[in-house]
């Protein structure tokens, strides 16, 4: 078999085999398919698309490409969340003790932020103390001992993936849904997840800009995760608007902490209910989604989430007084409020350049490796929907320098359209794949 037979045949729109897929996958590890040939092979798939067989056998290409972990022998109802990223999506960071409390043990691995998105690992680093890079045998002890945990990926799962999208960020292959469902399942199945609720955000905020293109891709997904033996259900959920009001590593925690406390932002809150109670749901812990939204009204409203979260962070090494008394929690020096320079309701608070605006302060990294400011970010104080009058709170802002004022200033209220005719709220949902 040759590198280049391959490319030429997915160039011309054929479905490769099995064999073929796993002997791209094998030499592009072992350094016999060189970057430019798996970039040239990556943007005929573009191009050209894969059939729903050709990206299983990429996803187990990719997951089998190092360690795969099976968790079933300790851990028999644990269930798993992913999400495909947004900004303010925290949401993990409640519904993981949330699950918890309710009885199922969530182990869960998450990452960090990569452009205008934010990462969990990055949102929970800016407790004081708090891990991330626990190793397998502490990670597994603490979900059978807590119930829940949070850390980073073990060097070793799917580093297929890991150089391939690297490469695809390059080389402008990132948008290819057959490559992106791949990508995601691939870490999911070496991380032994068998029960997974895929949170897809559609708008614009997120990889998918349009419903179409986020059924495609939640579809796909579920079905992966049928042919590898896996159980999957995928919320199409909006990400025109960012989800709650924080977005920013620190102010994000806090609105975690706030939520898991009873005060969370309307919209944040029913998005937690409804990932917890397709968790609980898939793990089989209730009849149905609707009991299981129920389930996790309850576990939040009586502290138990709160309670689990705690054990959590201290578990895991984290100050318990920040969370505890969340202004010890990181703090930028400038604060400053964004107020409407005119009436009107909002038409659209665009996710995408709010999230611009929250990585060019400093919460974001431009590239891999680079550094986190825990402290910036913006809560955003409207909906789109809202009725606003001149001079009502927009945006706050949390800037380490003073002149990051002046410009993120503008850029988000550019951010926003305005209508002087009433406009209809967003929905927090569109849909689910099953
Ligand atoms: N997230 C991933 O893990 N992979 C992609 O390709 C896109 C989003």
């Amino acid at each position: 078999m040759r590198a280049v037979d391959l490319i030429v045949k997915k160039r011309d729109g054929h479905a490769l085999s099995k064999e073929e897929i796993d002997f791209l996958i094998q030499g592009y590890m072992t350094g016999q398919v060189p970057d430019y040939q798996m970039a040239a092979w990556a943007m005929a798939v573009y191009f050209q698309g894969m059939t729903p067989e050709e990206t299983t056998h990429l996803t187990l290409a990719m997951a089998y490409s190092g360690q795969v972990l099976d968790l079933r022998h300790v851990l028999p109802k644990a269930v798993d969340k992913h999400s495909t990223g947004g900004v303010g999506d925290k949401t993990s960071l409640v519904v993981v003790p949330l699950v918890a409390a309710a009885g199922l043990p969530v182990a869960k691995m998450s990452g960090r932020g990569l452009g205008f998105t934010g990462g969990t690992l990055d949102k929970l680093e800016s407790i004081p103390g708090f891990r991330t890079d626990l190793s397998i045998e502490e990670f597994v002890e603490q979900v059978r001992r807590v119930g829940c945990v949070i850390s980073g990926q073990t060097a070793d799962l799917a580093p297929a993936d890991g150089k391939l999208y690297a490469l695809r960020d390059v080389t402008g292959t990132v948008p290819s849904i057959p490559l992106i469902a791949s990508s995601i399942m691939s870490k999911k199945i070496a991380a032994g997840a068998h029960n997974i609720v895929l949170d897809v955000k559609v708008g614009l905020g997120a990889f998918m800009p349009t419903l179409e293109k986020a059924r495609e891709l939640a579809q796909l997904m579920v079905d992966i995760a049928r042919h590898a033996g896996r159980r999957a259900v995928a919320l199409l959920a909006d990400m025109n608007q960012p989800l709650g009001q924080a977005a920013g590593n620190a102010l994000e925690v806090k609105e975690a902490i706030a939520t898991l406390r009873g005060s969370g932002p309307e919209d944040f809150v029913e998005h937690c209910l409804e990932v917890a109670a397709y968790m609980l749901y898939l793990g089989d812990a209730v009849p149905s989604p609707e009991a299981g939204k129920a389930l996790a009204r309850d576990t939040l409203d009586s502290g138990r989430a709160w309670e689990k979260f705690r054990a959590m962070v201290q578990a895991q090494g984290g100050d318990i007084r920040a969370v505890d008394e969340p202004d010890r929690l990181p703090a930028a020096p400038f604060v400053h409020t964004v107020t409407a320079p005119r009436g009107g309701y909002l038409a659209q608070v665009h996710a995408r350049r709010v999230g611009e605006v929250v990585m060019r302060l400093g919460a974001g990294r431009a590239k891999k490796g680079d550094p986190v400011d825990p402290a910036v970010g913006v809560v955003t104080h409207v909906k789109v929907g809202d009725r606003v009058e001149p001079g009502m709170p927009l945006f706050t802002l949390h800037t380490r320098r003073e002149a990051d004022l002046t410009w993120s200033e503008k850029d988000l209220l550019d951010a926003l359209q305005w209508s002087d005719d009433p406009v209809e709220p967003l929905p927090h949902f569109y849909g689910v794949i099953t």
